[in-house]
C-alpha cells in the first residue's frame, strides 16, 4: 500500500485532514463550509485519521466518534482525493477504523452514507437500514456494521 494512515495528533495535521475534506465535500460536493464544518470536529471523544501518500500528501480523511447508542460510533466525512480513488485507500482507511473503534471498546458502527458510496460501504461489511433521505441536499442511507 503506498498510503500511510494515521490517527490524528496536532493541530497541523487535523488542519490536512480539513483540508481534504474542503476539497472534496466543500469544492468537489459543493457542501456549505458551514455544515462540513462542525462541534464535533474539536470533541474530544472524535478520532480523526489522516492519510499521507510516500511523499507525505495529505491525500485521505475520516472521522468517527461517539453516536448516541452505547457502545456505537458514528463514522463521518469518509474522503480521498479525487486523483487518488480506486486504489484501496477508502478501504484502507475504513478498516482502520474499525480497528482503532474495536480497540477502544466499540461493538457497532454506523453512518449515514451518501447513496453513491453506499455500494463502498457493503463491500466493507455494512448494511443499509431505512429509508433515503436527503442531508446537504444529497441522497443518503443509514448503514451499520457489527466490530
Ligand atoms: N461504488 C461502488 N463501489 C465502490 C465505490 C463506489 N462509488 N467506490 C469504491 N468502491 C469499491 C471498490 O471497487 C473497491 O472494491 P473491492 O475492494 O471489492 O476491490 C472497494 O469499494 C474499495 O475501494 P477503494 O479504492 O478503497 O475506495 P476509494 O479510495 O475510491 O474511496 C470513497 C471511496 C467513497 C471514500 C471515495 O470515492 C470518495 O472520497 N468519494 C467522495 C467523498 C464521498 O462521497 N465520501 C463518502 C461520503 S458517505
Amino acid at each position: 500500500m503506498a498510503y500511510t494512515v494515521k490517527q490524528v495528533k496536532s493541530e497541523d495535521e487535523l488542519k490536512q485532514a480539513f483540508d481534504v475534506r474542503e476539497e472534496v465535500f466543500v469544492i468537489e460536493q459543493h457542501v456549505p463550509i458551514e455544515i462540513e464544518l462542525d462541534e464535533y470536529d474539536h470533541a474530544p471523544t472524535t478520532i480523526h485519521l489522516l492519510a499521507l501518500d510516500t511523499q507525505g500528501r495529505a491525500v485521505g480523511t475520516a472521522r468517527f466518534r461517539p453516536y448516541v447508542e452505547e457502545g456505537v460510533c458514528k463514522v463521518e466525512r469518509v474522503a480521498v482525493l479525487a486523483g487518488e480513488r480506486g486504489s484501496g485507500l477508502g478501504r484502507y482507511l475504513m478498516e482502520e477504523i474499525h480497528r482503532l473503534a474495536k480497540d477502544v471498546g466499540y461493538h457497532a458502527a454506523k453512518l449515514n452514507a451518501q447513496l453513491h458510496a453506499s455500494a463502498f460501504y457493503e463491500r466493507l461489511g455494512y448494511m443499509g437500514e431505512g429509508e433515503v433521505f436527503l442531508e446537504a441536499d444529497i441522497e443518503h442511507i443509514a448503514m451499520k456494521k457489527r466490530l
